[in-house]
Order: C-alpha cells, then structure tokens, then sequence
C-alpha cells in the first residue's frame, strides 16, 4: 500500500484543512510532516469552526490514527493546548521521538530577528520555527526524545537561550516546564516512521497532510520569503521515513484565487478594491496570527510549476464562492518581460446550493474548465463553502 499526500500549491491557506477533514474520513492514519504551529487549518463542521495547528486533523475523526513525524517543528505547549481540545488522545496521537522542540527562545529570537530586520523583515508568524529549524540543521537542536533526560534537557535549553542571547525563565520555572513537558508529552513518543512502514504493511490508508504551500518551500519557494521546511510532496519523505515508492496519489490544493501572508513577491496581487473584495468575502485572516492576507488573481504559470515539483495527479479547487458577485474575473496565463499577463472570465451571481458540477452557473464551469486546461491537472473537486457538504466531486 502507498500513502496519498495533500499539498498547498499557492502561499498557503489554500483550504487544505477541509479537503483533509473530508478525506480523513476515508483513513486509518493522517500525518503530519513538517512545519510546525505556523500552520492554521479551520475546519468547519455543522457550523463549528476548529482551528488545528499542529495535530493532524485525522483527530476529528474518532476513528483517525493521527501522526506527527519527525520532520515537524513542536512547540511543547502549543501542542499541549491544542491536545487538551480532544480529551484523551492516547493511541490516537502519536509524535516522531525524532522531531524537533520548538524553545521559548526561539520564538524569542524569531521575533526580535524579524524586528531588527525592519523594513527587510520576512513577516514570519513569530513561531519560533526559522530558528527551530536553523538549530536542527546546525546539529544542536533538541528532540523530543531529549526530554528522557531532563536534567540534561534543562541545562541545554538554559545553555541555548544563553547563545542566543535570550533571557531564559529562572531554572526553577524552566525545571518544572520541562517536568510537564516530559510528563505530559513522552508517552506519546514513539518510532513514527515504524509505525507508517507497519501500517502500509497492513495495508491501512495513510495520508499524509501538508503544512504551509509550495511557494513558501524553503528551496522551491519565493526564497527568502518562505518557511522554513519542505513543504513539497518530497518533504513528506524526509519528513517521515516513507520512501519515495510509497508515496500514492498526489493531490494538490490550490485556491481559486491567490493570498499570501508576510511579504515577498505576489505579481498578481491586487492592492485596490479587487483585493479588499476577495479578502473580506473569502475572510483572509490569518488562522494563526489573524493578519489580513494580502489577494489576487489565480496564477497559471506558478500553478503549473507547483504541480510539476509535487507530481500532483489531481487537483482540488477551493473558495469558488468567493467569486459569487464578481461580474468580471481575471487569470494570469503567462508572464511577459516578467509581467503576468491576464485573460478575463465573466463572473456568476452566486454558487449557494451547487452540490454538482451541473448545478454551477455556465460562467463557473467554463472558468474551471479553463483553469483545468490550463495547468493541465484535472480539477477532481471544488470546494463551494466552507461546510464539509458544500463540495462538488467530478
Ligand atoms: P514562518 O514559517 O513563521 O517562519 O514564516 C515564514 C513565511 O511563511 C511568512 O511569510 C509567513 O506568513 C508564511 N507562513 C508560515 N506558515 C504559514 C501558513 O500556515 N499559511 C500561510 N503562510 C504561512
């Protein structure tokens, strides 16, 4: 059995979090691979929202193995709040022993990094995870499985902060953290990538949920405004132990428009009464820090690319509806002398109440179709509302 994977093809936010619900459904596992609390997923469910970050949102269904792998970034209790949503988590919850702790003085450093950087700032949601990450890949990062020695995980956070030039909490308040983090957080440690080699050879359905999207890739993305993980299809290797071979379907998100979060380049954004449309009809703030996203045209060429570099097989549009009103919708189709080039569609009145491809008005579908053509990805689903029922299958 091969795992099937979800990833964002835009800036993030594109709506992976409702494609994940609904899929989760249909598997025994759902697996997060990299990132960490930057991520926001709402999920809507009869009417009430769930903001996940950092636990797979295969926790909405009861049913659901939920994995963290080792390619995550874990701010100890940011999780630990997220779990106390969900009452008892054990053998539903399983974290990489391997991943990475996300220290205070990360989260600090982020933010004073960001603030010295002024006006050259990359506008990162303050988690703490460029410096999280900086520290794995420098070797001197600490793991969850560090928290099995906690006298010598104490004095390596007091020795972190230390180097970093943060001011630590006094040791007795660091002491007692890291007690409650051990306590708290150790039996769910686990060999993750055992326990998604075990369940493939058993031929349980694994899917493995991106954070974050493609163009925030820390090599594939708008360097240097991205994030700092992988956030492409192949990130989800590293990320778990999975080998390239057992990754199955790929599919990717994309919304039917554009936003990013945080500076960085966005050629076919628009800073006028177009952009403040989308934003306040398709409510682009921030799940984990509730910035105002910025807002744009669909970009062909940047949707072809992301789908190339995840090998995506099917493509998921989402926030159609957000176009309900629009009398005229624009789509980049290429760039010229690095400039996007636009083609105009005619917009619809509303989508309330489409459950087929046949219910869309006319100027929906052949918008659609277009985009379809276009990036030459087939749109396999389209997302017409927030609710779980507000989604058209072809
Ligand atoms: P960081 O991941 O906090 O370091 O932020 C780096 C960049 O990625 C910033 O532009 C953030 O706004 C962006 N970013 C990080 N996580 C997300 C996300 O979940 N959705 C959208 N943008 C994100």
């Amino acid at each position: 059995m091969q795992a099937d994977l979800i990833v964002g093809i835009q800036w993030g936010d594109e709506g992976k979090g409702k494609i994940v619900d609904l899929l989760a459904q249909k598997y025994d596992y759902v697996v997060r691979y990299q990132g960490g609390h930057n991520a926001g997923h709402t999920i809507v469910i009869d009417g009430t929202k769930y903001a996940l970050h950092l636990i797979p949102s295969g926790v909405l269904n009861p049913k659901a193995i939920n994995v963290i792998g080792n390619g995550v970034v874990i701010a100890p209790d940011e999780l630990l709040k997220e779990m106390a949503q969900f009452g008892d988590l054990r053998d539903r919850l399983f974290i990489s022993e391997h991943a990475h702790l996300i220290l205070d003085c990360h989260i600090a450093f982020d933010r004073a990094k960001e603030t010295s950087l002024g006006g050259k700032a990359i506008g990162t949601t303050g988690c703490g995870i460029g410096p999280a990450y900086a520290d794995k890949i420098s070797r001197v990062g600490l793991r969850l499985c560090d928290l099995r020695n906690e006298a010598v995980m104490l004095e390596a956070i007091i020795a972190r902060g230390g180097q970093l030039g943060i001011a630590v909490q006094d040791k007795a308040t660091l002491k007692a953290c890291v007690s409650r983090w051990a306590d708290q957080l150790l039996p769910f440690a686990a060999n993750a990538t055992d326990i998604l080699w075990d369940a493939l050879d058993r031929n349980k359905k694994v899917l493995l949920e991106g954070a974050q999207g493609t163009l925030l890739d820390i090599d594939h993305g708008t360097y240097p405004f991205v994030t700092s993980s992988s956030t492409v299809a192949a990130g989800a290797c590293t990320g778990t132990g999975l080998s390239p071979k057992e990754i199955g379907k790929v599919i990717g998100i994309a919304k039917a428009y554009c936003t990013r979060v945080g500076f960085g380049p966005f050629a076919t954004e628009q800073i006028n009464t177009t952009g403040d449309r989308l934003r306040t009809q398709g409510d682009e703030f921030g799940t984990t820090t509730g910035r105002p996203r910025r807002c744009g045209w669909f970009d062909v060429p940047l949707a072809k690319h992301a789908c190339r570099i995840n090998g995506v097989d099917e493509l998921a549009l989402m926030k159609l509806d957000v176009f309900d009103g629009f009398h005229m919708i624009e789509v980049c189709t290429k760039y010229e002398n690095n400039r996007p080039v636009y083609k105009s569609f005619a917009g619809w009145k509303s989508l309330a109440g489409c459950r087929s491809f046949d219910d869309l008005p006319e100027p929906a579908k052949v918008y659609v179709l277009a985009l379809e053509e276009m990036i030459g990805t087939k749109i396999a689903l389209i997302s017409t509302g927030a609710d779980r029922n507000d989604t058209i299958y072809r």
